[in-house]
């Protein structure tokens, strides 16, 4: 591919400040395939990791790079799974970079990632875009994400397009995650869900073009509305807020 270094440079104003752009643009890598906007959205999601004792997976390794920039951009302390399907992948490992080959599409693969990796903060789902691979990694991974974990799914445009196994899946990715915001409100009466996994513990979900973020964060409780009710009306929450004295619980 051609790349237009005035066009770069031009758009190296807007992403001045994201280390990720300067990492792509500047230094020494690996091929990186990523698309420009991403950066911005990566940076918003990824920034309070940077520096921590975080585990992150990419699926999807293709020429290593991408996992050069997130060893770089998270620091030292931080350990880098990259999952491919191609074993030739395995030689991009180093120090802080591991390599495991399976099929994002086998729930068996990721039994076993879960035992071998108990504790991941950070799933990044590059891999082969289909509707099966991208939902069957959304539906054993999200689960298993540390709490207030964040889960992204990138170049979620193949749910737009011919070619990533559309007719063989029973809904597209986009479908799939547009119910799961159904499924998140399934406190509320009314609402034809019954209280799920993705009700307890997705605190946000956000769509940008091509990638979906979710946050994980476990939901104990149903919101409280904030009407002030008499004694004879409880159940009352008198802790959630300090301003109101009598909380009731909204009747879910
Ligand atoms: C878009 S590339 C990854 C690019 C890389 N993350 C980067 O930013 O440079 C997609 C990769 O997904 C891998 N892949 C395709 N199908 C897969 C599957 N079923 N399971 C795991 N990886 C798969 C391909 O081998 C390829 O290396």
């Amino acid at each position: 591919m051609n790349i237009d270094i005035d066009e770069l440079m031009k758009l190296s104003h807007r992403y001045r400040d994201n280390p990720l752009w300067d990492f792509f643009l500047n230094r020494e890598h690996r091929l990186i395939t990523k698309w420009l906007h991403y950066f911005e959205v990566y940076d918003k999601w990824f920034a309070k990791f940077r520096g921590k004792e975080i585990v992150m997976i990419e699926v999807g390794v293709f020429m290593g790079g991408s996992l050069q920039m997130w060893r770089d951009y998270f620091g030292s302390k931080a350990q880098i799974i990259g999952v491919d399907i191609n074993e030739d992948c395995r030689e991009y490992a180093a120090e802080g970079i591991s390599i495991e080959i399976g099929s994002q599409d086998n729930p068996n693969f990721w039994n076993y990632m879960k035992g071998k990796y108990p504790k991941v903060d950070i799933l990044l789902d590059d891999g082969g875009h289909t509707m099966q691979q991208q939902i069957i990694t959304f539906k054993e991974m999200f689960p298993h994400l540390a709490d207030g974990g964040v889960y992204l799914c990138e170049d979620t445009h193949s749910s737009y397009l011919s070619g990533f196994d559309i007719d063989k899946a029973e809904m597209t990715y986009m479908e799939y995650m547009k119910r799961i915001i159904d499924e998140m409100h399934a406190y509320y009466k009314g609402n034809p869900l019954s209280v799920g996994y993705n009700t307890k513990n997705l605190s946000g979900l956000h769509f940008y073009d091509s990638m979906v973020v979710a946050e994980k964060k476990e939901r104990r409780l149903p919101p409280v509305d904030f009407q002030y009710k008499t004694d004879e009306n409880p159940p009352y929450c008198a802790f959630c807020v300090g301003t109101a004295k009598h909380i009731k619980f909204s009747d879910v």
